[in-house]
């Protein structure tokens, strides 16, 4: 079934001039990207967007992190888009990502990871509706 995800392209891999490279990794992996935005995350964007994480001991930093540079909020939308997007990110932890992916070739840390992807379809829909209107996405 063709559906939708969201992808976010973290400050590490835009810092790195990375973009085109993530975005052709997705693209190579059947994902069409409808909608793409580069945008600057504010403190507050950044806490509730991971506000499930609030309790963790690593929160503060990767709120940090998360606004220390531009990002790239995307909406991918391909067969079995969530799935299909996690696979081709790899693991969090790029020590532990899978050859070919995009973590294993670009990620710096597990913090520094490089991409975020919804792991739900309901989550998808949430996080796309934080970033992104209706009008917006053009599939
Ligand atoms: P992401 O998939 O965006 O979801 C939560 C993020 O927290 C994760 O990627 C990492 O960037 C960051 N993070 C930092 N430390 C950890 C950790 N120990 N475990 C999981 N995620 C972490």
């Amino acid at each position: 079934m063709t559906d939708r995800t969201f992808s976010i392209i973290k400050p590490d891999a835009t810092r790195r001039n990375l973009t085109g490279k993530v975005n052709a990794m997705l693209e190579g992996a059947g994902l069409r990207i409808v909608a793409q935005k580069r945008i600057q995350m504010s403190q507050a964007q950044a806490e509730e967007f991971y506000g499930v994480h609030r309790e963790r001991p690593f929160f503060g930093s990767l709120v940090a992190f998360m606004t220390s540079g531009p990002v790239v909020v995307q909406v991918l939308e391909g067969d079995d888009a969530v799935a299909r997007n996690r696979e081709v990110m790899g693991a969090t932890n790029p020590a532990d990502a899978a050859e070919g992916t995009i973590r294993k070739e670009v990620a710096e840390s597990i913090e520094a990871n490089s991409v975020h992807g919804s792991d739900s379809a309901e989550n998808a829909a949430i996080e796309i509706a934080f970033f992104f209107s209706d009008d917006e996405i053009v599939g």
